[in-house]
């Protein structure tokens, strides 16, 4: 299996858990159990008041390095498609906005018309993921992949 197809379906699974927890975020009302930005009041550390705000944001970090990973390999692929190319900046430049949405969400206190933006970046981010994967699973198989093959096929 080409390693982007890993790369891009695990970073597509770590943004649904996110937007999982988001709405979940939203739905219990604990959008402001952790007030600060862009740690939450122990640090690093979780803690039992603001543990669903602080997986939504542990989250948020590893999605938003697994996004610029996605680019960083999708445009050193020398076989993926000029979509799939414009499709991975796109997405790396969404997951940027919205964790900086993230924070002016905090400092102005769940405001609705920032929630809801967060809320539609978060699904356009969403729909790039997809398209980047898809166009993953359509990649040739590596050079490597392709001699082992040739191989096995002459024995
Ligand atoms: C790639 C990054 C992120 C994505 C995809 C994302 C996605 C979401 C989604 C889908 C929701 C649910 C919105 C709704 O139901 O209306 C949500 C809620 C929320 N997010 Fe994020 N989020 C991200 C990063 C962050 C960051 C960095 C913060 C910073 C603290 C943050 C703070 C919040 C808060 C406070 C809510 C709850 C809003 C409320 O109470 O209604 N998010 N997020």
């Amino acid at each position: 299996m080409n390693f982007l197809k890993y790369l891009s379906f695990g970073t597509l699974a770590c943004l649904f858990t996110l937007i999982f927890f988001g709405g979940y975020v939203s739905a219990s009302g604990v959008g402001l159990s952790c007030p600060d930005w862009p740690l939450c009041p122990a640090g690093l550390v979780p803690m039992d008041e603001f543990l669903i705000e602080y997986m939504h944001r542990t989250l948020a970090a590893t999605t938003g390095l697994l996004v610029i990973l996605t680019m960083f390999f999708t445009l050193k692929s020398k076989s993926s498609k000029r979509g799939m190319k414009l499709a991975a900046i796109i997405a790396a430049g969404l997951v940027l906005s919205q964790i900086a949405l993230g924070g002016a969400v905090i400092v102005e206190k769940l405001h609705a018309l920032l929630v809801t933006i967060h809320f539609a970046i978060g699904m356009t981010l969403f729909s790039m993921l997809i398209l980047v994967t898809v166009y993953a699973f359509q990649l040739p198989p590596s050079a490597a992949r392709k001699k082992i093959a040739s191989t096995l096929g002459k024995t």
